[in-house]
């Protein structure tokens, strides 16, 4: 299969990193010129890995076509494109929705997925909607898979992928709060590290305990577990988090 990226950016070079370190049976990956140094990295590092010349070129040469580019972009070049009838597009652009892209594809064939960056190690959660076994197949072998039939369903994962950073700024000022105490900062962060790869790779492994359950799991009553949750939750801080998804979620 040949398959080609309209937009080589972060996303874009994650899907193909993962892609080289997975089983699936590519023949040729046609990337799009921008961005040229990404680009450039990438056909350098993998041999299978082509610049074109274009965008519609890109096209031309593939079977399915990922859409990578940001939506102001997307809006503006995928109208002037041709796609073949029979082209599988793949979307993983965050707000348009199904609708458009077939107005402005006329292929039938559509699927928009939300890969996240750690795709590249084939970790990982990724959105498809709606549901489509070629497409589930292809993303099995880059991360955990989880199908939508309802876009608008869909759209709530959107706003969950927002806690990246909060999650990793919740790693760092634990680490940061064990430099203060005096702790040296590579003890520190790996420490901190560990613990929360622990505990996520711990919440997978008990797969048959809800999210509720792990909580109650992790403390002893009267426990400093207890204490740290009982006062976040007095503080508001699960609230503050609650309100802060709504609000990202305003804007899909
Ligand atoms: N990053 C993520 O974790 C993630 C996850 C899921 C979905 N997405 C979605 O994926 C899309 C891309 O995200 P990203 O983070 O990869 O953004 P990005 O790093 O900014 O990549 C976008 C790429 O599009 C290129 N581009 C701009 N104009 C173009 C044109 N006319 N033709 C072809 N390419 C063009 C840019 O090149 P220049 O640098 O030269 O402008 C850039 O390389 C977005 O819609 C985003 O919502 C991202």
């Amino acid at each position: 299969m040949k398959i080609g990226f309209l937009g080589t950016g972060h996303i874009t070079s994650s899907v193909i990193e993962g892609i080289f370190k997975s089983k699936l049976k590519i023949k040729k990956i046609y990337i799009s010129p921008r961005n040229r140094l990404i680009s450039k990295k990438l056909s350098k590092k993998f041999k299978k890995v082509a610049i074109s010349k274009n965008n519609q070129q890109l096209l031309d040469m593939s079977d399915w076509v990922f859409l990578a580019v940001i939506p102001k972009v997307g809006n503006r070049i995928l109208k002037d494109l041709k796609f073949k009838k029979n082209h599988k597009v793949i979307s993983f652009i965050s707000t348009i929705n199904l609708k458009n892209l077939k107005k402005y594809t006329k292929a039938k064939n559509i699927s928009r997925v939300i890969p996240l960056p750690f795709i590249g190690i084939k970790k990982g959660p990724i959105i498809i909607c709606p549901r489509d076994v070629r497409v589930r197949k292809f993303f099995d072998k880059l991360g955990k898979t989880i199908e939508i039939n309802n876009e608008k369903i869909s759209k709530n994962f959107w706003t969950t992928s927002s806690f990246m950073a909060p999650f990793y700024n919740l790693m760092m000022v634990t680490s940061n709060w064990l430099v203060q105490k005096g702790v040296n900062k590579k003890a520190a962060e790996d420490y901190t590290k560990e613990l929360f790869m622990a505990l996520c790779q711990d919440s997978i492994f008990k797969n048959k305990l809800s999210l509720k359950q792990l909580v109650s799991e992790s403390q002893t009553p009267g426990g400093i577990n207890a204490q740290a949750l009982r006062e976040l939750k007095k503080k508001k801080f699960y609230k503050i988090q609650q309100k802060v998804l709504n609000s990202i979620f305003k804007r899909f």
